[in-house]
């Protein structure tokens, strides 16, 4: 662990899968005041983090502080920033280690310490570092852990704690890398808000699978997660696989397909950091987000993914193969219990099943024994918040209690079976 920081994967929420460079105060405070009064606070998801597009440029001079829109945010970033600890959140900003953003708003390479200081001066608590215009300074791991490890060290002088989040897209490996310098890294290209990579609609065609790690291929939930999937164990308690934000609520994927994205994405231990509007957020998306049962096993203490134990081909009605359809993974949690996840990330109905000899099968020979032993099973959508009650609290019809309590109520009474 390298600043004592996201010890268990962070949660959150970001602005860009939604409103990308439509960026202000007002969304910021509006969208924190959602999260507080939905009970998504309390649930764990405490960064408000703003992405691209917010500055503009740098004071004259030779270092020139980076100066916020003056349209966007009329008050300056310090008082976004204090408003959002006001209401019991962290803030986190964006900029990238190049001459530009992806967005070409100003960069910081080379002004790694002034920008630092600006961030802790304004009240910054974590910090998103993406990879554009990085000056030809990439291609090998070495020559890209020097560009951030400038940042890092500046963010360290500050001698503020501020979460550093790496956007690399998993170009130079950096889950070889970064766990010495970093809070998390993203293992791919951007999500886009389609489930798998059969969809017609989808921009990342089957054959390009391998591609969605490179920038600019877009990609959807399942091709991200069988990029990441050899390297979930690069991923520890304080440095973690992003796979990149949420796309719960935006309307692209059925609801199944969302409780699997949010359930691998809880499984693996990447980062839950919402892309939702919540002007558009529905009851059933609420539903999965607000799940303190999946929640909990992001935010297990032992901070170990589950892994893939197996994965396998079906064949469709017209004979042709989906790759890597059916899956199954499991992974240990604290106090001796185990995760399992039976995925099917295609797109038809599949009839999957797993023994206990498969869910421990990679667990070393002391587990063995695991396989012979009997368990009791949770069933962890078991008991989901049914729709008006998730209704009533985006009606605001329903006032949460202390530790959202009572959302918690609609998760842990699951059926156990032995
Ligand atoms: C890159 C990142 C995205 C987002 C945009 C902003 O594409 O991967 O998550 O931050 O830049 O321009």
């Amino acid at each position: 662990m390298y600043n004592g920081l996201a010890v268990t994967p962070q949660m959150g929420w970001d602005n860009w899968n939604s409103f990308g460079c439509d960026v202000s105060e007002d969304l910021l405070l509006n969208t924190a005041r959602k999260i507080v009064s939905y009970g998504l606070r309390d649930a764990g998801y405490t960064y408000v983090i703003l992405d691209d597009c917010w500055s503009s440029g740098r004071s004259p001079g030779a270092n020139g502080s980076l100066i916020a829109n003056s349209t966007r945010f009329p008050n300056g970033m310090a008082d976004v920033a204090d408003r959002i600890h006001d209401l019991g959140l962290r803030f986190g900003m964006y900029s990238s280690a190049g001459s530009m953003t992806c967005a070409r708003y100003t960069g910081s390479l080379g002004y790694e310490e002034v920008d630092a200081q600006t961030f802790a001066d304004w009240g910054v608590d974590y910090l998103k570092y993406d990879n554009c215009y990085n000056e030809g300074q990439s291609g090998t791991p070495l020559i890209t852990y020097n560009r951030y490890k400038k940042m890092q060290v500046a963010l360290n002088n500050t001698g503020r704690p501020i979460l550093y989040s790496l956007c690399n897209w998993g170009e130079d490996y950096p889950w070889k890398w970064a766990q010495t310098i970093s809070n998390s890294w993203r293992t791919s290209g951007d999500i886009t808000d389609f489930f798998d990579r059969h969809d017609p609609r989808c921009p990342c065609p089957p054959s390009n699978g391998i591609n969605c790690a490179l920038p600019g291929f877009h990609c959807s939930a399942m091709n991200i997660l069988g990029k990441a999937a050899p390297y979930i164990d690069k991923g520890i308690p304080g440095s973690w696989n992003d796979l990149d934000m949420l796309e719960v609520g935006n309307g692209g994927m059925t609801d199944a397909e969302y409780v699997a994205h949010f359930t691998m994405w809880a499984l693996v231990k990447s980062p839950l950091v919402m892309g939702n509007d919540f002007a558009k957020l529905g009851g059933r998306d609420l539903s999965i987000l607000i799940n303190p049962a999946v929640i909990a096993v992001s935010q297990d203490p032992m901070g170990a993914g589950a892994f893939r134990r197996w994965i396998y081909d079906v064949e469709d009605r017209d004979g042709m193969a989906e790759a890597g359809t059916i899956q199954m993974w499991s992974g240990a949690l604290s106090g001796g219990d185990f995760v399992v996840a039976l995925l099917n990330a295609g797109t038809r109905p599949r009839m999957m099943n797993a023994t206990l000899a498969d869910i421990f099968v990679d667990s070393g020979a002391e587990h063995s024994e695991l396989a012979q032993q009997s368990w009791d099973l949770y069933d962890l959508w078991g008991n989901r918040m049914p729709e008006e009650i998730a209704a009533g609290i985006i009606g605001g019809n329903v006032t949460l209690g202390a530790g959202a309590a009572n959302v918690t109520d609609y998760y842990y009474n699951a059926t156990a079976k032995s």
